[in-house]
Parts: C-alpha cells; sequence; structure tokens
C-alpha cells in the first residue's frame, strides 16, 4: 500500500479502538470503463470500523460515495485491493457466499431506495426475513413500519408512497434482522427536517441500545455531526475531519 500514512483512517475513539473490527478495506481500488476511457472512482483507499462504531461518509455528488458503499457491503467487487467483512475475506467468497456472510448481519438502505415496485410495504419489509427466517416475521415487520411512522401504510404499494415514505420503508427493511452493521447511502435525504430529525434519532439510538455498527452516507451535517467519525471521500481516498470543519459542498 503506497501512502498508507494519508489513505489509512483509523478509529479515534476509546470505544472504537478495543472493540473488534467488523469492516477492514486496504488499498481499495475501483475502475470503471466509460465509453473508451477508464475511470478511477477509488484509488488505494483504506478504512477500518470498529463495531458499534458510527461513520459518516461525505463528499461531492459524483465523488463515489455509493460506489464505496456497494463495495463495502460486497454487492460489488474491487479492482483491487483487499476487504474483510465480519474477518472474512470477500475475495475468498463467491457472489452467493457474500450473500450468506450478509444475511439477517447486513442491513443496506439504498440511495434510490430499490423497493420491490410489485410488493407492499409490509411485503418489502419482510423480504430480508425471507433469507434469515424467525417467529413472529409479520409482527416484527410491522412493528418496523410503526417506527418509521408508517403503521397506517403497511398494504400500500410503493408507487402509492411519496419518496419520504418509500426512504423510511427501505429503513425498515434495513433494520428488521436487527442486524449488526448497517449502511445507509443518504437515508434522510427525501425527509422533510422533522422527519428526517425522527429518523436519525431512530438510527442512532439503535446504534447505543443494539450496538449497530452504522456507516451513513449524507450530506446531511445534523446527520454528520451525530457520529463518531466524519470522513470526507475526495479524489477516490478518505480523510477524516472534524463536523466544525464541514464545507457547504461537503
Ligand atoms: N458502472 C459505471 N460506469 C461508468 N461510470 C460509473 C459507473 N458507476 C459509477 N460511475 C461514475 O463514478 C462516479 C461516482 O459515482 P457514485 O454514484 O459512486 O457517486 P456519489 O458520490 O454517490 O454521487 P451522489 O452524491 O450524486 O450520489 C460518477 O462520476 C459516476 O458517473
Ligand atoms: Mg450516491
Amino acid at each position: 500500500m503506497s501512502d498508507s500514512s494519508s489513505s489509512y483512517v483509523s478509529a479515534p475513539y476509546a470505544h472504537a479502538s478495543s472493540a473488534p473490527s467488523v469492516l477492514k478495506a486496504q488499498s481499495l481500488c475501483k475502475s470503471v470503463t466509460s465509453g473508451e476511457r477508464s475511470l478511477t472512482i477509488l484509488h488505494e483507499l483504506s478504512l477500518d470500523v470498529a463495531a458499534g462504531e458510527s461513520v459518516a461518509i461525505l463528499g461531492k455528488s459524483g465523488s463515489g460515495k455509493s460506489t464505496l458503499l456497494g463495495l463495502l457491503a460486497g454487492l460489488d467487487t474491487p479492482t483491487d485491493g483487499e476487504l474483510t467483512l465480519f474477518g472474512k475475506q470477500l475475495s475468498r467468497l463467491d457472489e452467493d457466499g457474500r450473500a450468506a456472510l450478509r444475511a439477517g448481519r447486513v442491513g443496506f438502505v439504498f440511495q434510490n431506495f430499490q423497493l420491490l415496485p410489485s410488493l407492499s410495504a409490509l411485503e418489502n419489509v419482510l423480504l430480508p426475513l425471507e433469507i434469515s427466517p424467525r417467529v413472529g416475521e409479520s409482527q416484527t415487520a410491522q412493528e418496523w413500519l410503526a417506527r418509521v411512522g408508517l403503521g397506517e401504510r403497511t398494504s400500500h404499494l410503493p408507487k402509492q408512497l411519496s419518496g419520504g415514505e418509500q426512504q423510511r420503508v427501505a429503513i425498515a427493511r434495513a433494520f428488521v434482522t436487527d442486524p449488526e452493521l448497517v449502511f445507509a447511502d443518504e437515508p434522510t435525504g427525501n425527509l422533510d427536517p422533522d422527519t428526517g430529525a425522527q429518523v436519525i434519532d431512530l438510527l442512532f439510538s439503535l446504534n447505543q441500545e443494539a450496538g449497530t455498527t452504522l456507516i451513513l452516507v449524507t450530506h446531511d451535517h445534523a446527520l454528520a455531526r451525530r457520529c463518531n467519525r466524519c470522513l470526507r471521500l475526495e479524489n477516490g481516498r478518505l480523510t477524516p475531519f472534524t463536523p466544525e470543519s464541514l464545507g457547504e459542498d461537503a
């Protein structure tokens, strides 16, 4: 790994430094071919996240935040570098193996929600439980929809819900299995300030009560300030900064 001092970001918090690592990225590179040109999105990026940490990732539009989140969750594969999730090297697992590792342990809130259009809100929230079944599924899913303020919208299809309501269904779906680790790509991006504040409170109460590790992509400074660590993605790498130094374009 070159220039490791600037690209490797370790946990500065007392609670985190003693906690086991849930996620480790080493010299992660991601390039894609766009037309005849190769575009480098991530360049030798490294990150170590300890159990129970909350990490905010900020950066300009197009800086690669969604690409990074997909890689960290094992939904996409890097061009180079190594990722370790729950102590397992992802490069040693095929797609099914990565899915099995994630099942019930990782929740993901996509930037565009990715709700299944033909399923109701309740059925969408039930989906992860079908992969990782447990007793009282329907009630658990109902409870989650109620927690995000959608207890009365369970039978609605995604197209019958507003953007903010779909976002909250996506959040309920990410948390329904009581995951150890949740990735959320701009989880308050479509919410008004009051609803956004409620969702932020919910995320951090889970972080504190259940010890859920949170890795959040956000432009929302209020959300970033609540996290243990803020990192900025720029030129394919992460650099730490304090919330006070957040710029308007972060
Ligand atoms: N498969 C692909 N082929 C070509 N270019 C891609 C591909 N995937 C991502 N990109 C490009 O990589 C860059 C990073 O995209 P990404 O979606 O990760 O950005 P982002 O930081 O999440 O942006 P935003 O804040 O707007 O959501 C963009 O310029 C995008 O066009
Ligand atoms: Mg994005």
